[in-house]
Order: structure tokens, then C-alpha cells, then sequence
């Protein structure tokens, strides 16, 4: 006999198990949907407290071996001019996090395996760390790399890597990459494994709202981020670049406005199922409304990672269209930011590198 599906209010009042579960929590609207955001926010203030931690983002150059489908600084688009920062640049914008009392930054950028490139991070996180007396916490964001590359930025005093999974969908995962061999999901979860294996605080995340993808695969991403124990998600609704191959496919997309929602449900789940990990209020979210980190720090993020790039470059780091703050330069951030996290009930947690909880009690 098939059991009566649980309501949404049931499956709050319990232990999220299940992936029926989790899409009906995904499905939820008006007051089930009131109920799944109020039961997050009451989860962070239980667990990570309502504080919200900065990330200061340098992003170091948009030259990119890779092609992917979806991505507006892939390889292929040649619309655009190619930097990298100076080692001076990120030196510069790595002190502005450290005297402003960030705490932490995230280096991001293209991805390249190249020595020349690999040996240039080596050499940045030592001179970031010279400067900086040892007391900025640093995330990588470089993409897919070989274990001894992962063991020699780990080995150069890098704590944290991000890695988005995208999608747990493998046939969803060929379709947003090419099929050349360099760009496959074993690849992927491989570099993954390797990043737990070293030790990172490790984070990972998808796209939500991808052509051809369904709420069954948000709830297998779900079921993978927490079988395969991440501390820390960063994930936002995908927006379509017109000069990616993906672009073809917007007339079957959810509107915008709806695929924002559904990542804010997204992250509301994560924080209910895996409570004392850290999640980022990511920027594609607020490319669609403006107020989108704010509505996902109030339902679970507690990350916030304001944009420290020299605003001269900013133009050719477009990895989708509409990306927002692209003349601010991080002084105006800085007072724009705190104004907008006060409005939501959270304090900053300045001078504190806000590890993620998860990672810090071994969970
Ligand atoms: N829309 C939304 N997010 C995107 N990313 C890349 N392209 C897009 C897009 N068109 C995200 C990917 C990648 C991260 C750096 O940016 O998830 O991992
Ligand atoms: Fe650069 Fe995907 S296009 S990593």
C-alpha cells in the first residue's frame, strides 16, 4: 500500500529524509512556502547565528581553458578582452579585505592548468600572506586541478576551495559541457574527492533553473550535497549569456523571477538539512532582483562575498548577463553592503573568518 504523502508542515516538524520529501518541500508555495522559510531562519539562528561573513572576491582573469555551455568567459567567446590582475592588483585588493577586516577572501577566476599558472597562485597566496601578517583566510575558486596542484596551494596556506558540482545529473552535465574529455562529471567529482581528501573546507553548488533540468535533479543535488558531507554551498539561479551555446534554449527556461525563487528554496533547504554549514548569498541573485542576497540571507545564507576587483575589469568578467555593481568600486561596496545587511536582522562579522561550523567541529 503507498503511504499518504507527508504535508510540508509535517516534514518540517521531522527529520528531512527522503526525496519525496524533499520535492514537496521544493513544490512548496504561499503559506508551505511562508512555513519552509520561516523553519530556515529559525534553523541559522539555532545553529550559525544571524551573522553574516564577508568574502572579499578578488576575481584574478577571465582566461579560461574550458568551453562550458553556459558560461560567458568560456574559451569560444572571443567578444571580449582577456586580463589578469597584476600581482600589485591583488595584492592591493587582498589588503583593502585585511584592513577593512573582511577576514577572508576568495581568488576566482578562468580555468587554466597550466605550471605557469598554478606556480603565479603559489607565489600570490605567499605574498598575500606576507602582507597580511598570516591573518586572511583564503578560498580558491580555479576550477578543476590535479592532486598535486589542489596539495600544493593547500601546502601554500590555502583553506578553503569552491567547486560547483552545477548539477548531480549526469546526462543534465553533458549537456551544459562539451564532450571532449575535459569536461566530464567524473572529472568533476573526482576533484572533489580530492579536495575532501586534502583537507580543504570544501564547497560546492548548482545552477538552478538550467534548461532541461527538473525538480527531481534539484532533489538528487540535495541528497548528494548532504551525503557527500560539503561545509559550504554557494548556488544562484542560472541566467542565460547570449553568447553562449546555451542561449539557444531560453524560450523553455522558467521566467527569471521564478528560477530565483526556486534557488532561494534551494538554499532554505540546505540550511534545514545540513544546519551548521555555510552558505553564500550568491551575486546572480541579486543580477535578478535587487534585493536577492537579502532575501537569501533571510532564509538561511550567512556568506556574502562583495566584489574587490578593480572596477576596470569588471566588463570582462561576465560570466552571465546583467551582473550588478559592475562601476562600484569596493569602498562604495562597503557602506552600500553594510546598509543592506543590516535591513535583514544580521549582524557582519567583521575580523572573524566565519569557518564553516560543519568543518571547525568535524561534522
Ligand atoms: N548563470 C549563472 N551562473 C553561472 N555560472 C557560470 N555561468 C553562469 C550563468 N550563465 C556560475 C557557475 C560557475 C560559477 C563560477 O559561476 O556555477 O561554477
Ligand atoms: Fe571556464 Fe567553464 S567556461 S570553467
Amino acid at each position: 500500500m503507498k503511504m499518504k504523502m507527508k504535508s510540508v508542515r509535517e516534514i518540517l516538524n521531522g527529520d528531512v529524509v527522503n526525496r519525496d520529501e524533499l520535492l514537496v518541500l521544493l513544490k512548496a508555495t504561499d503559506s508551505d512556502l511562508t512555513a519552509l522559510f520561516e523553519k530556515a531562519a529559525e534553523v541559522k539562528e539555532k545553529y550559525v547565528g544571524n551573522v553574516v561573513y564577508y568574502r572579499g572576491l578578488i576575481e584574478y582573469s577571465n582566461m579560461c581553458s574550458k568551453d562550458c555551455y553556459y558560461c560567458g568567459v568560456r574559451n569560444s567567446n572571443s567578444n571580449f578582452s582577456r586580463y589578469s590582475l597584476t600581482d600589485e592588483e591583488v595584492v592591493e585588493s587582498a589588503l583593502f579585505a585585511y584592513n577593512n577586516k573582511y577576514a577572508s577572501i576568495v581568488i576566482q577566476s578562468g580555468e587554466r592548468q597550466d605550471s605557469n599558472f598554478v606556480n603565479t597562485i603559489s607565489k600570490l597566496i605567499r605574498k598575500i600572506h606576507e602582507a597580511t601578517n598570516n591573518e586572511l583566510r583564503i578560498t580558491l575558486s580555479l576550477g578543476e586541478q590535479s592532486y598535486n596542484t589542489y596539495k600544493q596551494w593547500f601546502d601554500a596556506g590555502v583553506q578553503r576551495y569552491l567547486l560547483r558540482l552545477e548539477t548531480s545529473n549526469k546526462e543534465l552535465y553533458k549537456r551544459l559541457h562539451p564532450e571532449d574529455g575535459h569536461h566530464t562529471f567524473d572529472n568533476r567529482m573526482q576533484s572533489l574527492m580530492y579536495l575532501r581528501e586534502l583537507g580543504y573546507q570544501c564547497g560546492t553548488g548548482v545552477m538552478v533553473g538550467l534548461p532541461f533540468q527538473t525538480l527531481e535533479d534539484l532533489a538528487d543535488d540535495l541528497i548528494l550535497f548532504r551525503r557527500m558531507g560539503f561545509h559550504m554551498f554557494g548556488l544562484g539561479p542560472y541566467i542565460e549569456h547570449v553568447e553562449t551555446p546555451l542561449y539557444q534554449y531560453s524560450s523553455s527556461l522558467l521566467s527569471r523571477n521564478a528560477r530565483l525563487d526556486l534557488a532561494l528554496k534551494m538554499v532554505a533547504i540546505i540550511r534545514i538539512l545540513m544546519k551548521d554549514v555555510n552558505i553564500a548569498a550568491t551575486t546572480a541573485m541579486q543580477a535578478i532582483d535587487p534585493l536577492g542576497r537579502e532575501r537569501a540571507i533571510k532564509v538561511g545564507a550567512n556568506v556574502i562575498m562583495p566584489n574587490l576587483t578593480p572596477v576596470k575589469y569588471r566588463e570582462d568578467y561576465k560570466l552571465y548577463e546583467d551582473k550588478p555593481c559592475m562601476d562600484e568600486d569596493a569602498d562604495k561596496c562597503k557602506s552600500c553592503l553594510e546598509m543592506r545587511i543590516k535591513s535583514t536582522g544580521n549582524k557582519i562579522g567583521y575580523g572573524s573568518w566565519g569557518d564553516s561550523k560543519r568543518y571547525t567541529d568535524g561534522n
